[in-house]
């Protein structure tokens, strides 16, 4: 905790030398890192911070929410938050490919990003959440003005306060700096949401099934002493149905799956041994409180075979 102190005094005063009294965006996802650089720049330039979220209808179940929450009405950021849910959902119709499903995603929050760039003024510095992992995965070669995909007539200066940090040392930093539990021990969350959760063709109802069964399975491993332990735990709605029965009457609905992984590096992974009757309960919530759901399974796949995410 001092050691996080002394960190955050001497970032805010390199972030302030460095910034002086120019603008800088950020592109705030609501995850770990994002969350952590905006609370640091907001410490140091305030209002010459601003944060854009881009809400692309993948998100988690009251993640839009709490960033707004958070961010604008706690920390009294200049957030610009985008609604961008119509078009990611008409990009990605009918695109059942996987790795397709995802370069849309990555391309069109790109765009996304860029048009709100353009409509502000004055902006020199780009702040991204780059932690140590991320330099080492690149070889230790970071391009350093020109970012992601962005047009050349948009380069920023780029700021990274975390990128000599380790994930540990990020949470321990979000956690000095006031952020919410739930957001700085956040389990990993891929970049293209739940969009590759909602197996093949991405359509609004399977995606509310993702969506709203998740948030139960979130919601059972907290009371349950599992959130923290699992290293990621998820549900994923295939894209055909099956045959069920309720009120004595027959249905045709999806299955949700439960997937609860541990693993050290994400390269190899083993199953949680889930307590049998907690997925029971799980199982009566969701085909209760779900629409459009009547089975629930548990995969039961290492990693290898499977990989941690079905898509
Ligand atoms: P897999 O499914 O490859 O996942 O075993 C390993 C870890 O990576 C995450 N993952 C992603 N993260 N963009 C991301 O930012 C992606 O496209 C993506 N695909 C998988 C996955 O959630 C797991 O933690």
């Amino acid at each position: 905790p001092e050691l996080a102190q002394a960190f955050i005094d001497e970032q805010i005063s390199e972030l302030r030398e460095q910034i002086g009294d120019k603008k800088v965006l950020l592109a705030l996802s609501g995850g770990v890192d994002s969350s952590v650089v905006a609370a640091l720049l907001i410490k140091a330039v305030g209002q010459q911070l601003v944060c854009v979220h881009v809400n692309h209808g993948l998100l988690r179940k009251g993640e839009p929410e709490q960033v707004v929450e958070v961010f604008r009405n706690q920390m009294n950021a200049n957030l610009i938050y985008v609604d961008a849910v119509d078009r990611f959902l008409d990009k990605l119709a009918g695109v059942a490919e996987p790795e397709k499903k995802r370069k849309i995603i990555g391309a069109e929050f790109i765009r996304v990003f860029e048009e709100e760039a353009r409509k502000l003024d004055g902006i020199e510095f780009l702040a991204q959440g780059t932690i140590y992992p991320d330099i080492l995965e690149s070889d230790g070669v970071k391009a350093h003005h020109n970012v992601g995909g962005l047009p050349e007539d948009l380069q920023f200066e780029l700021v990274e306060p975390l990128k000599l940090l380790f994930k540990d040392e990020v949470r321990v930093v979000g956690k000095a700096l006031g952020l919410p539990d739930n957001m700085v021990f956040r389990q990993p969350f891929p970049g293209p949401g739940l969009g590759v959760r909602c197996l093949g063709a991405i359509t609004r109802d399977r995606l509310e099934a993702v969506r709203e069964s998740d948030a139960i399975l979130r919601e059972e491993f907290a009371k349950n002493g599992l959130e923290g332990k699992v290293w990621q735990y998820f549900t994923a709605v295939p894209d055909f149905k099956s045959v069920g029965v309720k009120d004595g009457k027959r249905t045709f609905a999806y299955p949700v799956i439960i997937r609860a992984v541990n693993t050290k590096d994400a390269m190899t992974a083993t199953v949680e041994n889930v307590p049998f009757e907690l997925l029971q309960h799980i199982t009566a919530r969701i085909t209760s409180e779900v629409e459009n759901v009547n089975r629930v399974l548990y995969d039961l796949t290492p990693k290898p075979s499977g990989t941690i995410e079905w898509e």
